[in-house]
């Protein structure tokens, strides 16, 4: 299939404040900066691999509030087709960003809107016309779970991030062909010790595994031995909120090209890193102009 990426996952408005470190249980301290801005796994995801240059539809589902039209009116403005973003009659997903003074962050999601479990045949045919589905886990695992089989019964590669962490999101694996999780959603999925042994297990399972480590860069892992180590770029980070979602992004929007594996994580990761430069999630991701410059100028200084 050549159709679309289709991205089916959540959005949230994320309400992001900026603040020395976690309240304690009975405390308040005092923020420095507050923002609001277009956010949820799913969202980000298609925002990424929209902006590196791909053809995206969003699956999603929104409320009928000032939220979900701010959210739709972003995925519009992006060039992201939404004649699957759903309005619900739940609230739109929110998520409370608290975002420390070293750029980490701290995350509480309502799901709202995200936990319609409905997969239409409309959204069963987008999914079987696409050149690939992208899937996470803020949406309800039953509905992940279907839209991965009606993927794979039409030959649709599925990308799967299995976050947040789910210990039952290990049955999806069957249906993944790319699984994208950090170092905390492989360890708890493998049940492995150490990132490798997690790596090389759940490549077992799954067609390629490919573990992001933020500043350490990425691990892929294929038939239960490590392919390959991509060192990350060096930045200072001011807010990594949804890194994790650009490389993904990205990563499919390069895959989907054509491009080999290694090309492929290598701009997600230079993506990442320019993503977590900049305040917020989706606001914060790079077109594919900077994703090239950056590639550049890493190959200018033997950096790859
Ligand atoms: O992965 C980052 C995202 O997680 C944020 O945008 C927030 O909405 C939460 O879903
Ligand atoms: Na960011």
């Amino acid at each position: 299939p050549t159709g679309p990426i289709v991205v089916l996952g959540s959005a949230n408005m994320d309400l992001v404040t900026r603040q020395p470190r976690l309240p304690a249980p009975g405390e308040t301290i005092a923020g420095t900066g507050f923002a609001t801005g277009a956010g949820g796994k799913g969202l980000n995801q298609a925002v990424a691999a929209r902006r590196a240059g791909a053809e995206v539809t969003f699956a999603g589902a929104v409320g009928d509030d000032g939220f979900g039209r701010e959210l739709r009116a972003f995925l519009e403005a992006e060039g992201i087709a939404t004649a699957h973003l759903r309005t619900s009659a739940q609230p739109t997903g929110i998520a409370q960003v608290s975002v420390l003074a070293d750029g980490e962050n701290g995350i509480v999601i309502v799901a709202g809107a995200n936990g319609e479990d409905e997969l239409t045949d409309g959204d069963r045919a987008a999914i079987a016309g696409a050149s690939a589905l992208v899937v996470q886990l803020e949406r309800p695992l039953a509905l992940v779970e279907r839209a991965l089989s009606a993927a794979r019964a039409a030959g649709v590669r599925t990308v799967l991030t299995p976050a947040p962490v789910d210990g039952a999101a290990a049955r999806l694996l069957p249906l993944v062909d790319v699984l994208v999780p950090n170092e905390p959603e492989a360890l708890g999925l493998s049940g492995a010790a150490d990132v490798e042994g997690a790596a090389r297990h759940l490549s077992e399972r799954v067609g390629t595994v490919i573990v992001t480590r933020g500043p350490r860069g990425a691990l892929v892992a294929r038939e239960g031995g490590i392919l390959a180590t991509v060192e990350a770029v060096a930045v200072d980070a001011v807010d990594t909120t949804g890194a994790g979602d650009t490389f993904v992004g990205v990563l499919v929007a390069r895959l989907v090209e054509g491009a080999v594996l290694d090309d492929a994580v290598r701009a997600a990761t230079a993506a990442a890193a320019i993503a977590v430069t900049r305040p917020g999630a989706a606001p914060a991701m790079p077109y594919r102009a900077e994703i090239e410059a950056a590639l550049a100028r890493r190959v200018g200084t033997g950096g790859a």
